[in-house]
């Protein structure tokens, strides 16, 4: 099983390789059981497009941006982000068959005609990385943090948001919230296709408290 994974995710980087595409990072060393992630739902639901331009927009999200899906996918959020307002995007996904996705969604938002958004991506401003979304070293980097991921991914994530994120960073969330955290900025309800109760809910990361002196 181990040596099929390993198989797609070189399948993966070589067509990255050779589609001179977005980059595909991550996914090359053997790993111990030890580091397997402490959470990996594989329940792939992508996000509908709709839902997606409602994110952004609450999200303010423009060319300085730099985008975090935390569970990627196929990475068509990144991939519309790039598109739309040339903001720079890392996915994150630990399953191998979506990388391979991502790669073939890439192909789809470069086609000048494929949709209706400016030009075609000509920057490897989108990166795929085969990982897992509780152990980002560079999360820090986030201006946007969007993801579509189940309140049990969201409760372990909250203390790495408190810890690594700068005040300001917004993040975006499909559906889901965490148990304890702060509170939303903003909510709003999304119709799609197939359903019309989609929703979008937004935060914005606070300052960070000052620590009380000893004495007071
Ligand atoms: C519901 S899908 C969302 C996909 C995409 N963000 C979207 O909204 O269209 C959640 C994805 O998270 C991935 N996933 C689950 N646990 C993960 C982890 N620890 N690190 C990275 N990806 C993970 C799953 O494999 C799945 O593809």
């Amino acid at each position: 099983m181990l040596k099929r994974i390993l198989g797609l995710t070189a399948f993966a980087v070589c067509i990255a390789v050779l589609l001179n595409t977005g980059t595909i990072t991550g996914g090359e060393k053997k790993k111990d059981k030890k580091d397997d992630p402490k959470y990996n739902n594989p329940t792939f639901v992508p996000t509908a497009d709709e839902v997606i331009e409602k994110m952004f927009e609450m999200a303010k999200v423009n060319k300085d941006d730099v985008i975090f899906d935390l569970g990627c996918g196929d990475n068509r959020i990144c991939f519309m982000a790039a598109k739309k307002y040339r903001a720079r995007g890392v996915g994150i996904e630990t399953n191998p068959v979506r990388i391979k996705e991502a790669m073939e969604m890439f192909e789809k938002y470069n086609k000048d005609d494929a949709i209706s958004y400016g030009g075609s991506i000509k920057l490897p401003l989108v990166e795929t990385r085969h990982g897992d979304a509780l152990a980002i070293k560079d999360l820090k980097d986030a201006t946007v943090v969007v993801m579509y991921m189940f309140p049990e991914f969201m409760d372990l994530w909250f203390p790495i948001a408190e810890k690594t994120l700068k005040p300001g960073t917004r993040i975006v969330s499909h559906d889901y919230s965490w148990t304890k955290g702060w509170e939303p900025t903003a909510t709003a309800t999304v119709k799609s296709s197939t359903r019309d109760n989609h929703k979008a809910i937004l935060w914005i990361v606070p300052e960070k408290k000052k620590k009380k002196a000893a004495n007071e």
